[in-house]
């Protein structure tokens, strides 16, 4: 089988070095009542990159992606796509504002309408387009990506594999044509073989131009595909370098990545 993935070659070539800031994440706080989740952390994510955020069960991860998809309430910090703050405190985008600046979340576990069928979970995908035109062609581009969906069309998605089921909520943020993908643990409940063939489509919707925030727990599948990563722990940022870095570290081995 051709390896498609980036040559790690070419990735070192750009250890080190900062992007330009597309979306930049600054000294972002967030709690719940008295629990503090996320304590200042700061990232950025430059065009056209694959970024990972790997830690642990409970690290905050998920309310990151929330944070920044403006469906949970921060208390510090801001989050701006290309230098413009679009979350900052009381003057935060509502969600659907921050879809509109083509920012989508797939969220953890799916979150699918399971009594609607694939092309009902695609349709509402869409629903704040008017394109007719283009909502067809981006099916046809969902199609392409994962044939199987074409296949269960009229299927209700509750009744989808699991990792079928991470191909429609892949393909329904898809569906807003976002310029950034969002995706919180898309590996979770699959087999390391489906999250494979899952993450080499995510290297696939980077080459058609979209920008995406991976963040995971397992790190090395995520590590494997992305160009540069963080590692959150308990709620701050404690490394970042590119993705081959972070592999070969063995603090980061031991503690993410299972060992040697
Ligand atoms: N709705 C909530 N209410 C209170 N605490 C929460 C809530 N959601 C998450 N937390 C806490 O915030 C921290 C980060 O959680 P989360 O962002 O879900 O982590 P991860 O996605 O990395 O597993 C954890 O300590 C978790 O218990
Ligand atoms: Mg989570």
């Amino acid at each position: 089988m051709v390896d498609e993935r980036r040559p790690r070659k070419e990735l070192e070539k750009d250890l080190g070095k900062e992007p330009e800031k597309y979306l930049e994440v600054r000294g972002l706080h967030v709690h719940y009542g008295n629990i503090h989740a996320l304590h200042g952390v700061d990232l950025v994510v430059g065009k056209g990159e694959i970024v990972c955020v790997v830690g642990v069960n409970g690290a905050g991860k998920s309310t990151l992606m929330w944070a920044i998809a403006g469906v949970l309430p921060i208390t510090e910090g801001a989050v701006l796509l290309n230098g413009a703050p679009f979350v900052r405190g009381a003057a935060s985008a509502r969600p659907h504002e921050i879809v509109n600046l083509g920012i989508s979340l797939v969220p953890e576990r799916r979150r699918l309408f399971s009594a609607l069928t694939v092309r009902e979970n695609l349709i509402m995908g869409s629903i704040r387009r008017t394109d007719r035109e283009g909502i067809a062609a981006d099916l046809e581009r969902c199609f392409s990506l994962y044939p199987v969906l074409r296949e269960r069309i009229a299927q209700r998605a509750g009744t989808l594999s699991g990792g079928e089921q991470q191909m429609l909520a892949i393909s329904r943020a898809l569906m807003s044509r976002p310029s950034i993908l969002l995706l919180d643990e898309p590996s979770l409940g699959l087999a390391p073989l489906v999250t494979d063939a899952l993450f080499d489509t995510i290297l696939k919707i980077r080459e058609e131009g979209v920008t995406v925030l991976l963040v995971e727990q397992n790190a090395l599948q995520a590590l494997d595909i992305g160009d540069r990563g963080y590692v959150l722990r308990t709620g701050r940022i404690v490394e970042s370098a590119s993705s081959g870095e972070l592999i070969e570290n063995p603090m980061i081995r031991e503690a993410y990545l299972g060992g040697s």
